[in-house]
């Protein structure tokens, strides 16, 4: 009588594709939903003590809207959420709540609401299609957003493809890594990107790994945003000499991807790089590796 879905972590850009590229992630989120006599919520996992557990909770607000739109009344919900995604690291754990949440009121209902459907409720609530694009459809996506519709591609993942996430230990929310841009660029930045990104899409598609160094650069947002995050400038400039395909920064951060060739067997040396610089600033991180 319940539902249960499991929704992937998402990285967001891959360096140039700001607000367009996202990937899901080998790192999840359990969402479970049932109707009861009053809404109670039960939470499990280190990163969510301190959510709210009333109707003010987004995972309920989010129920709420698939049934007001699909014209069904539950207005009480019991709702579990186990989480191995950090929060506010760059990870999509927001989106991931969000996708989870609307995949699992709506097959809670017998599923009305197309894909699409969801995909545009879920780009309207976090502002940009990138990383709740990724966690519905998996894979790389890339996508576009109109401010009413948003339209996705799932591109497979080349084979060989890892990803190696440092996750610094502190917290940053996407609404201060957004203020620190700028409100215009110029032409010659834009093309910058806009090259950029159509190649490293096209790389991603074919499986050229040997393309994705120069494709993944960027100058949209992380120029700004490596003031925020201490030894990101740093990793990167020299994470391909250790062993990086390409590195990035993970969303709005502070988590640095890496993406790197199963192949290559260069993950022990590129962690212990990772690491390094953020020790020496001083800031603590644990790494994964995730596909
Ligand atoms: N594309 C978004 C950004 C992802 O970079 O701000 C953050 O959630």
């Amino acid at each position: 009588e319940g539902t249960r879905v499991k929704i992937p972590a998402s990285t967001a850009n891959l360096g140039p594709g700001f607000d367009t590229l996202g990937m899901a992630l080998t790192l999840y989120a359990w969402i479970e939903m049932k109707p009861a006599e009053t809404t109670l919520f039960h939470f499990h996992g280190d990163n969510l003590e301190g959510l709210p557990k009333d109707k003010s909770n987004l995972i309920y607000k989010v129920a709420q809207s698939v049934f007001a739109e699909a014209g069904v009344s539950i207005p009480e919900l019991e709702i579990t959420m186990y989480s191995d995604i950090p929060l506010t690291r760059g990870l999509g754990s927001s989106a991931s709540a969000i996708v989870g949440a609307l995949f699992a009121a709506n097959l809670l209902i017998g599923s009305p609401l197309g894909l699409e459907k969801l995909f545009d409720m879920a780009t309207a609530l976090e502002n940009h299609p990138d990383n709740v694009g990724a966690s519905l459809f998996g894979g790389i996506i890339t996508a576009i957003w109109d401010g009413f519709h948003a339209t996705a591609l799932r591109i497979e993942p080349p084979a060989n493809l890892e990803v190696l996430v440092a996750i610094p230990d502190f917290q940053l929310s996407t609404s201060k890594a957004r203020e620190v841009l700028p409100k215009q660029v110029g032409m010659s930045d834009a093309v910058y990107n806009i090259s950029r990104t159509s190649l490293l899409t096209a790389a991603l598609a074919a499986g050229r790994l040997d393309l994705i160094k120069e494709s993944m650069r960027d100058r949209l947002h992380q120029p700004f945003r490596a003031s925020l995050i201490p030894g990101m400038a740093r990793i990167l400039e020299e994470a391909t000499l250790h062993g990086a395909l390409g590195t990035a920064l993970s969303g709005a951060g502070p988590t640095l991807l890496s993406l790197v060739d199963r192949n290559s067997n260069q993950a022990e040396e590129l962690e212990a790089f990772l690491l390094s610089v953020l020790a020496n600033e001083g800031i603590p991180a644990k790494t994964l590796l995730l596909k």
